[in-house]
């Protein structure tokens, strides 16, 4: 049985109880839910995989709580540091290759010498991080290859029975799932878009980002998560859409879109999309409708994310 625990002090607690004795619980980050494990601990790792169904090459995502944990694991170069000054926490994670004798599970790299480390921005993410004691390997809280979870309903939904608890922390603020950034070669390359953008962290560094575009190839191969077909409904999606055909269901975007569209934000706002995006997508994947149309969404700021995670939405499987 899975519980959903309101996100208080006594349910963190609970929540640091059964992650230290092995098992996984569910937490709200700003991004997406997470689905945690002692990322020290290989049988919990192993316990992730298994409960997502997730291939052994694709590796996980660890939290941590700050800066100065991650360097006990990753070598912390220069640009990992400029760059955690200004966005951590927050959704941004790198790539970052493992220390000598680093404690992380070797599962969780799959096989690669690298690790990706992220500090979380959500209140019950960091309390959760202090109460365990622990790094938390945690990728997104949802069968591999679906829709990633922005509330604690959705994650129920995907993993009911494989998960002890989630903790609810209401909506996640951001909804999509955090940038990730390869920082182990000369050039830092995104090997996914999220809301730290690319010229955000170029100006940072004062050099250029390799972007998805570029790095695609690259980065399909670093990045083993970033296959094409991902984040997929059940139903067939019809990208860059103005109207719908018999059968679907139109999700919109803007004060353009047709009245009986559901509207990723009226008012054609990013972020109020991206934060609407994954919930949307589960209520318009129902039997009742034969496909999902969605309007087109402008390629700047997070629309960037947005367009990448309904490219995958849309892509053949
Ligand atoms: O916002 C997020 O990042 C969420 C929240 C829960 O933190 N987590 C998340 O994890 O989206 P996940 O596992 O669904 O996505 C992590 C991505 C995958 O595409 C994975 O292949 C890639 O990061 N990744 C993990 N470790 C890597 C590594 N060592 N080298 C290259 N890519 C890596
Ligand atoms: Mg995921």
């Amino acid at each position: 049985m899975t519980e959903i625990l309101p996100a208080n002090t006594e349910n963190i607690a609970t929540a640091g109880r059964t992650l230290r004795a092995g098992k996984l619980v569910a937490f709200p980050t700003e991004t997406v839910y997470g689905l945690g494990g002692n990322a020290l601990d290989d049988h919990a790792v192993a316990a992730i995989y298994e409960a997502k169904n997730r291939p052994d090459f694709n590796p996980l995502i660890v939290h941590l709580p700050n800066l100065e944990t991650a360097a006990q694991f990753v070598h912390v170069n220069e640009a990992a540091s400029l760059l955690a000054q200004r966005f951590w926490p927050g959704p941004l994670t790198f790539i970052l290759p493992r220390v000598k004798d680093c404690k992380l599970s070797l599962l969780l790299s799959a096989g690669l010498d690298t690790v990706a480390v992220r500090v979380p921005h959500h209140p019950v993410a960091q309390a959760l991080l202090m109460d365990c004691g622990f790094p938390l390997a945690g990728p997104s809280a949802n069968p591999s290859g679906r829709i990633s979870p922005t509330r604690a309903e959705h994650v129920v939904e995907g993993l009911a029975g494989k998960v002890e608890y989630v903790i609810d922390g209401g909506p996640c603020q951001v909804g999509v799932e955090s940038t990730v950034l390869d920082l182990t070669g000369e050039q830092p390359a995104l090997l996914r878009p999220g809301a730290v953008l690319a010229d955000e962290i170029a100006a940072v560094l004062g050099v250029n980002v390799l972007t998805a575009q570029i790095a695609q190839d690259e980065g399909a191969r670093k990045s083993p998560g970033q296959l094409s077909s991902h984040y997929a409904p059940r139903l067939p999606v019809r990208l860059n859409a103005t109207r719908t055909e018999p059968g679907e269901v139109l999700l919109g975007f803007g004060p353009a879109a047709p009245a009986d569209a559901q509207n990723l934000s009226a008012s054609g706002d990013l972020t109020e999309a991206a934060a609407n995006l994954f919930a949307f997508l589960r209520m318009a994947d129902q039997a009742v409708y034969r496909g999902i149309a969605i309007m087109a969404i402008p390629e700047t700021g997070l629309g960037i994310a947005i367009n990448d995670r309904l490219r995958r939405a849309a892509a053949p499987r």
